[in-house]
């Protein structure tokens, strides 16, 4: 007992002292106009995550363990879902999704030379997934101003080889997810949703990642809530979560949790299997039924991840609210930007704010985000513009359903900027006055 005390002391000791270094880094920081950078996105967290972390790294787990289950658990709760599966990335979590849509495992999986729906607007590893898993992709261009796949656009792009609709809430704006599923219902297609920029985003009263057959998140440092590194996928079936699970962890057959005392066999039946080609009751966790992965996250990123995700609603409302006097500054300047919009069903919690420089615009994009870096805020590109323009992507096999215009628009003309909660009201107005004054 005096030893446990002891413990219990000690950590207290160390918790203390993390807390009264995150108040001293805190007193440390300023921000001068001019002088200091305006990141477009970072992590933004308290002693609470500070201290979580470090106690997770007291217990010394190490693995995927107890923070885990505690996460997925108020994760699947807040996004009303049935099945939460953390990751080591969201990158991670769609290959999981497009990998587990191909798994023997399931009833009706996808295999190699079937088609997948998606746009060529895209962060990378969107994309790769289908293309990893020998899929081809389908390209359709997106919408000019919402950055999304035009769902008008999906029904001529079907064939007989068509399997999925595979695509992101562009920047947290939601697809228009009502057209999406009823296609996708009509036509027996899977859907993921890349949901990684798009954490407590609406569409229809209903939370972006639960319309699709599975979801994906990200929580690297740039997104709605952080982990550092680390993702979710998530899905409503029993049968996808099982596949899902098994990617993530080796290809394994078992569906015990790993790195977990219930891990050893919770089910009572590792003994208990036959599999044609092994031993009778060969050990059911060492029985690989799928080619996966090992693409787990650390107890103690889910341990920040639990703090994180208590702050989702403060957070959205500081990103709403600094996207809106954002756009109402780039309206000012409307006759030379393209403005983001929103469907009439979305609420978008935006992860940054996407402008489209119009070609009649006399400056270009090059000249406007070399402007805004020169006054130290940070602009992004939109992913990947049209992927196919990558150097990586000139071998790869796929098919352009109608053509690209919107999608090259944004390889040329479109940049963001950041809206995260770490702007606060000082930076923002830096920002406006200086995209004002490049007017002037
Ligand atoms: C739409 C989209 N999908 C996937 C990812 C990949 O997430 P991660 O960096 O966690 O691998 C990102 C990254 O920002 C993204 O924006």
């Amino acid at each position: 007992m005096a030893n446990i005390k002891d413990e219990k002391a000690i950590r207290n000791e160390i918790l203390g002292s993390v807390k009264e270094l995150y108040k001293l880094r805190e007193e440390n920081k300023s921000f001068i106009p001019g002088q200091t950078k305006v990141n477009y996105a970072g992590r933004v967290f308290d002693e609470n995550e500070m201290i979580a972390v470090v106690d997770s790294a007291l217990d010394f787990w190490l693995t995927l363990g107890a923070k885990g289950r505690e996460f997925c658990d108020n994760f699947s709760r807040y996004l009303g879902i049935k099945q939460c599966l953390v990751t080591n990335s969201g990158s991670s979590s769609n290959l999981i999704a497009v990998s587990a849509l191909c798994c023997k495992t399931i009833k009706n999986p996808m295999k190699p030379g079937d088609e997948v729906i998606t746009t060529a607007m895209a962060f990378p590893t969107t994309l790769n997934p289908i293309i990893q898993n020998g899929l081809i992709p389908i390209f359709v261009d997106i919408e000019e101003d919402t950055y999304n796949i035009d769902a008008s656009k999906i029904e001529s792009a079907i064939t007989g080889k068509t399997r999925a609709i595979i695509f992101a809430h562009t920047l947290g704006n939601p697809a228009e997810m009502d057209k999406i599923m009823d296609i996708a219902r009509r036509h027996n297609l899977y859907v993921v949703e890349d949901t990684c920029d798009a954490l407590d985003s609406i569409y229809d009263g209903k939370p972006c990642g639960t319309f699709g057959d599975f979801s994906t998140f990200s929580f690297y440092a740039a997104h709605h809530i952080t982990m550092g590194e680390g993702g979710a996928i998530c899905t409503n079936s029993q049968e996808l979560y099982r596949a899902a699970l098994s990617i993530r962890d080796w290809g394994k057959a078992c569906f015990c949790q790993t790195g977990e005392a219930s891990g050893n066999g919770a089910c009572g039946h590792r003994f208990d299997f036959k599999f044609e080609g092994l031993p009778d009751g060969y050990d059911h966790k060492y029985v690989f039924s799928n080619i996966g992965y090992n693409l787990k996250p650390l107890d103690m990123q889910c341990a920040m991840g639990t703090q994180q995700l208590k702050k989702l609603p403060e957070f959205s409302k500081a990103r709403k609210n600094n996207f809106t006097r954002l756009y109402e500054c780039f309206k000012k300047h409307e006759d030379v930007f393209v403005l983001p919009r929103a469907l009439p069903k979305a609420e978008p919690s935006w992860f940054a704010i996407p402008i489209t420089i119009r070609e009649t615009a006399r400056f270009s994009k090059k000249d406007f985000v070399t402007y805004l870096e020169t006054k130290l805020i940070e602009t992004r590109m939109l992913f990947a513009g049209n992927i196919l323009k990558q150097p990586g992507y000139k071998d790869i096999n796929y098919r352009i359903s109608g053509n690209l215009k919107y999608t090259d628009g944004v390889l040329y003309r479109t940049f963001f900027l950041g809206v995260y909660p770490g702007i606060t009201k000082e930076k923002l107005d830096y920002m406006i006055e200086s995209i004002d004054s490049f007017f002037k």
